[in-house]
């Protein structure tokens, strides 16, 4: 079945030149202006929770309908973001809801992990899977039923996206591993997990309606996706969460089609119910459901906050007007007794009527104190109470595993008792404008940035700093630390550098910052606050830089190749153990392993492919529909996109540096179908969750070995890549794509194996006209290396 055949690429890309203007051609606007309608919505059946499906099922059947109602439908004056008011008459305490992904957000007493993204960039499941299982403990403790996160939308189709670090990576199958991870081990812990946003929330720009000038209401960008990419790219990740059994789903605010995602029949009824066998409840985003029986029609299960917007004054689409839409006729009773089960079965099967600890107190505080009759038939607990225990070793070890060493030469790190180090740049020290950074950007002009804002971030309870932990490190070797923390001074090196004495250090470390947060997407991808002059400065004036950043994104970085910047040092948003976690590197403490989860062009305009979708004149529309976005690069983003164009890059997807070298060798595919034939067609099985089982049967092995071939212990992150064969009459298929990976970590000398499970889905495309997962006839490239433009071995095999 193996065979090898060097020159796969190339064969791809003459294919290729053919279908790019083809690909231009056949977008037609007219096919994304409406959304195919899927009625009705499909019932679940609880599978793979048949016992608390049975429970759910008694206690529904149990509830008048106004109480069934009152599940549904959220209150917005209740002790957490998203309340569900308790129902004592059957011992029901109600649900809390809290923010977010890297943390329970506004908790007091509580951790704040690294992002998304710097979980991504440590491509390792087992610190992924940590970091999820003390998360979900952390909400748990504080009383909240269900942590709103992971996310998988944004996916990252720009480096733009304001949230694209709350998720993983642009890539569908290392996020959609890092899903499955984090949702198992959320849920193990006992917390309901919500994969968000579904779908397509690719830009915070226009993301909600506007008010025009002329008050005409200007619709929410629509984000027009063709069907193939929808299921390759955006919905990949969430069909893993599903199959994990995430309990919810949060579907977003952008529309689809012109149609708004929370009331999309297709999306909701189709594409995840149906599809995708979701058994759980769609909650939709905050205040983004904008229609009341329409959107119950359409797929949506849960309404938060409740109210229309935001306010508790407000009416609601929902709560009296579906007992009234039920009692007139205009809407099933079934459907409703459908939505409470969807909403009580996670419930029951993570035991949350058993003993689930109060609401902290506090929480109460945190949000708008009640006046409600609900508000005191919520459990409370003490206030205050620290649910920290020891996760900070596993947020300090995650966020250098997930710090990416991108640039390093004349040895200069790992760092060897330098005699002075210089520190540079306003994100070394202290944040002085407070530990809470939840809105713009631009009041954080000093200090450093351990995790993004909006309701991604966290409340820090403390951060440790680049600068104090450096203090700390270099303490021991008797170095002197000397420092300035203002950019504008920095930023000319006239006058920058005279208070520092011996002059210039051995080693000057820059820091610099990316500010990204919900709402906004960044307008330039350069770190903030003069962060090239501030780089050049202390360049033209030390020629042992090391620029560190902290950022939510790609970044450009104009001064990469200048010869006195020796390293660049990638550390993404830590969270609160930041200095621990930079310095362990910088010392080689640990050895770096982190890889790209993105990739880092040359220049800004090397993104353009995939812009947000943003002018002075859409600013300025009073077009209620003028708001489109069409995504017609369809599966070619990041690094599919730079290696379909054979595009140079500053630094490939899959790359990043360690102090030791590895070697790989002996990539062998071996069919483990059980010796029976493979079809195109995937088996026809019953729905689980997740889709049809057999998408995940393991029809091949990829077996590689590694070796650490230098003189330091260390881990790396081989990786595999397939080609797939390109489909005639087809949008172009990526010349690569990952397919597997394994982080693995090695004594100098030492060889291990790795190897890479093939699952059906893993070598098929998605057929938009047969509606099916379907195996393409030809022959399999299979590449395995250390990032995605370091390949080593090459192989093939033909499925069919
Ligand atoms: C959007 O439109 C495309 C093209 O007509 C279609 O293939 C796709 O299924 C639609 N998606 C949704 C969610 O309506
Ligand atoms: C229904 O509610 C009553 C309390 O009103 C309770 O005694 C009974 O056990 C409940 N039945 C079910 C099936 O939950
Ligand atoms: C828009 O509405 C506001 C208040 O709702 C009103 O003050 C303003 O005059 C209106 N502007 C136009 C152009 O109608
Ligand atoms: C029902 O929804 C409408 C908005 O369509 C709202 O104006 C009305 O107040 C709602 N009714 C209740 C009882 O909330
Ligand atoms: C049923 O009630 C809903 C909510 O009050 C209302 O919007 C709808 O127009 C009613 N339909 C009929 C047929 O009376
Ligand atoms: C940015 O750096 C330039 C020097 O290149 C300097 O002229 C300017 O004042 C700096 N701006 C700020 C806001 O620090
Ligand atoms: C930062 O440096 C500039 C230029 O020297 C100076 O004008 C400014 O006052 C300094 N800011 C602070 C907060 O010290
Ligand atoms: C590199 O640093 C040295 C000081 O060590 C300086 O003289 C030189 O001009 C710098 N090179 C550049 C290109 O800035
Ligand atoms: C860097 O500058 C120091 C003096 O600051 C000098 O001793 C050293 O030789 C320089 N290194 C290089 C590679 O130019
Ligand atoms: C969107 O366009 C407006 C008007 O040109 C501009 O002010 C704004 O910065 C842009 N936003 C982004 C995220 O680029
Ligand atoms: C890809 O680009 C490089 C230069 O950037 C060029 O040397 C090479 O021939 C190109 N390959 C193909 C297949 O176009
Ligand atoms: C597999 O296909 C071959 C050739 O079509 C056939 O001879 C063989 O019986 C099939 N094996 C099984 C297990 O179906």
């Amino acid at each position: 079945m193996t065979s090898t055949r060097k020159n796969l690429v190339f064969a791809g890309l003459l294919v290729i030149l053919n279908a790019v203007s083809a690909q231009m051609l056949t977008w037609d606007h007219y096919l994304f202006t409406s959304s195919p309608p899927v009625y009705p919505s499909p019932p679940t059946a609880g599978i793979g929770w048949e016992t608390a499906f049975a429970q759910a099922d008694a206690f529904v059947a149990n509830l008048t309908l106004e109480e069934k109602v009152t599940l549904l439908t959220g209150v917005a004056q209740g002790p957490c973001i998203g309340n569900i008011a308790p129902i004592p008459r059957v011992d029901f305490y109600g649900l809390c809801l809290q923010d977010g992904p890297a943390s329970i957000r506004q908790a007091t007493y509580a951790s704040v992990f690294p992002a998304g993204l710097t979980a991504a960039a440590s491509w390792d499941k087992g610190l992924i899977y940590s970091r999820g299982l003390y998360l979900g403990a952390e909400f748990k403790a504080k009383g909240a039923h269900v942590a709103l996160g992971p996310v998988a939308g944004p996916l990252g189709r720009s480096g733009y996206g304001g949230r694209g670090w709350e998720g993983f990576s642009p890539d569908p199958y290392l996020t959609g591993i890092a899903m499955e991870q984090t949702i198992s081990a959320m849920q193990r812990s006992g917390v309901q997990a919500t994969a968000k946003h579904f779908i397509g929330n690719e830009q915070e720009t226009q993301r909600n309606p506007t008010i025009s000038q002329n008050n005409d209401t200007i619709e929410a960008v629509s984000s027009n996706i063709d069907d193939r990419t929808m299921h390759e790219l955006y919905m990949w990740p969430f069909a893993n969460a599903v199959r994990a059994g995430v309990a919810s789903v949060m579907c977003s605010y952008n529309r689809l089609n012109s149609s708004y995602s929370c009331q999309n029949s297709k999306a909701l009824n189709g594409l995840l119910k149906e599809e995708l066998g979701f058994q759980g409840y769609v909650m939709s985003d905050w205040g983004a459901v904008h229609a009341g029986v329409a959107s119950v029609k359409a797929g949506l299960d849960m309404n938060m906050p409740g109210p229309i917007g935001f306010l508790v004054t407000e009416p609601s689409f929902w709560g009296s007007n579906l007992t009234a839409s039920v009692n007139n006729g205009s809407l099933s009773e079934m459907r409703i007794d459908d939505m409470a089960r969807r909403i009580m079965s996670p419930y029951f099967h993570l035991r949350q009527d058993m003993d689930y600890p109060p609401i902290d107190m506090e929480s109460g505080n945190l949000n708008i104190l009640g006046v409600q009759p609900y508000f005191d038939t919520f459990k409370f607990g003490r206030a205050n109470v620290d649910v920290r225990q020891t996760h900070a070793q596993l947020i300090r070890e995650l966020a250098a595993a997930g710090t990416v060493l991108l640039k390093n030469t004349n040895n200069a790190l790992p760092l060897r008792a330098p005699k002075t180090i210089g520190v540079f740049g306003n994100d070394a020290g202290n944040p002085t404008n407070g530990l809470y950074t939840l809105s713009s950007g631009g009041d954080y002009e000093y200090g450093t940035l351990a995790i993004g804002g909006g309701s991604g971030t966290g409340r820090l309870s403390y951060v440790l700093t680049p600068l104090d932990a450096l203090k700390i490190r270099a303490a021991r070797d008797g170095s002197l630390v000397q420092f300035l923390l203002n950019n504008t001074l920095i930023s000319d090196p006239a006058i920058a550098f005279q208070s520092i004495a011996p002059s210039p250090p051995e080693v000057c470390l820059v820091l610099l910052k990316t500010w990204a947060a919900e709402g906004a997407d960044r307008t330039t991808l350069l770190a903030d606050w003069n962060s090239t002059a501030v780089v050049e400065s202390v360049a033209s004036y030390c020629n042992n830089t090391v620029v560190i950043t902290h950022t939510g994104g790609p970044n450009t970085m104009p001064w990469a190749k200048h010869p006195n910047v020796t390293a660049i040092v990638a550390a993404h948003f830590p969270g609160q153990e930041s200095g621990n976690s930079l310095v362990d590197i910088l010392y080689g403490d640990v050895n770096p392993s982190g890889k790209l989860p993105y990739t880092i062009a040359h220049e800004e305009r090397d993104y353009a492919f995939a812009d947000i979708t943003n002018s002075t004149e859409l600013q300025e529309t009073e077009d209620p529909n003028a708001w489109q976005s069409d995504f017609k690069e369809g599966l070619l983003i990041d690094y599919r996109h730079f290696d379909y164009y054979n595009r140079s890059v500053l630094y490939e997807f899959g790359f990043g540096l360690s102090y030791t070298t590895f070697s790989m060798s002996n990539l062998i595919i071996c069919n483990v179908y059980n010796n029976r034939n493979i079809t195109a067609r995937p088996p026809r099985t019953a729905i689980a969750p997740g889709g049809n089982p057999t998408l995940y049967d393991v029809l091949y092995r990829a077996t590689a070995v590694v070796t650490n071939t230098g003189s330091l212990a260390g881990a790396t992150v081989p990786q595999l890549y397939l080609s797939l064969p390109q489909v005639p009459g087809e949008a172009p298929t990526p010349l690569k794509v990952l397919r597997g990976f394994e982080k693995v970590s090695l004594q100098p000398g030492q060889s291990t194996m790795v190897s890479f499970d093939l699952m059906r889905r893993d070598i098929s495309y998605w057929d938009a006209s047969q509606q099916e997962w379907i195996i393409a006839p030809g022959a399999i490239g299979a590449q395995a290396g250390f990032s995605s433009r370091d390949i080593r071995l090459v192989t093939s095999f033909l499925p069919l």
